[in-house]
């Protein structure tokens, strides 16, 4: 059974490990360590068998909620764990009373995307160039509460 918990220090080298696998330009692991310091942060690690699988995580500010990631390590995907991670964030904002969730994301990743819309994101414009490693553009996605 896949648990959801809050991201703790010690659990930055697991996460650090799926970061590297799952984007080419990883945040490093002291950015996650400052992200776990912020008041105005929300970040979660999920885990089979006590072993860390994915994890994800928000910004909080002016009473909305920025998705800055969501990973699941390539060997566990398309088990429904992306969906569990996304499931336990818009329950933090709908906890929190958050007028909506955003994202972005690249156009070319139709897995995120279709994961997104599953939960009733919708695509509200366009970030040209977004991404500098490879000009891609980004897609902003909302889901209001
Ligand atoms: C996107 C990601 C988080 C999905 O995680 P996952 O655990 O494999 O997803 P789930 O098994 O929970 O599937 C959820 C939905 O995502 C979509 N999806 C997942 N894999 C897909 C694929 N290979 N092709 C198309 N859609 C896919 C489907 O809509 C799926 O719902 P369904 O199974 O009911 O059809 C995962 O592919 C990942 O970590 N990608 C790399 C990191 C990344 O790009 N993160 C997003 C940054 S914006």
């Amino acid at each position: 059974m896949i648990e959801i918990f809050p991201m703790k220090e010690e659990d930055i080298d697991k996460v650090y490990k799926i970061e590297e696998k799952c984007f080419i330009t990883p945040w490093s692991k002291y950015s996650f360590k400052k992200e776990l310091t912020s008041p105005l942060t929300y970040y979660v690690v999920a885990k089979k068998d006590n072993k860390i699988l994915a994890y994800g995580g928000m910004w909080i500010i002016v009473g909305e909620g920025h998705i800055t990631n969501i990973a699941v390590d390539p060997a566990y995907r398309n088990q429904g764990i992306g969906k569990a991670v996304l499931g336990s964030l818009i329950e933090e904002a709908e906890r929190r009373k958050l007028t909506g969730v955003t994202l972005e994301v690249r156009e070319s990743n139709i897995e995120a995307i279709n994961l997104y819309k599953k939960f009733g994101f919708i695509c509200a414009g366009i970030r040209k160039d977004y991404y500098h490693d490879t000009k891609e553009d980004a897609i902003i996605m909302w889901k209001y509460l």
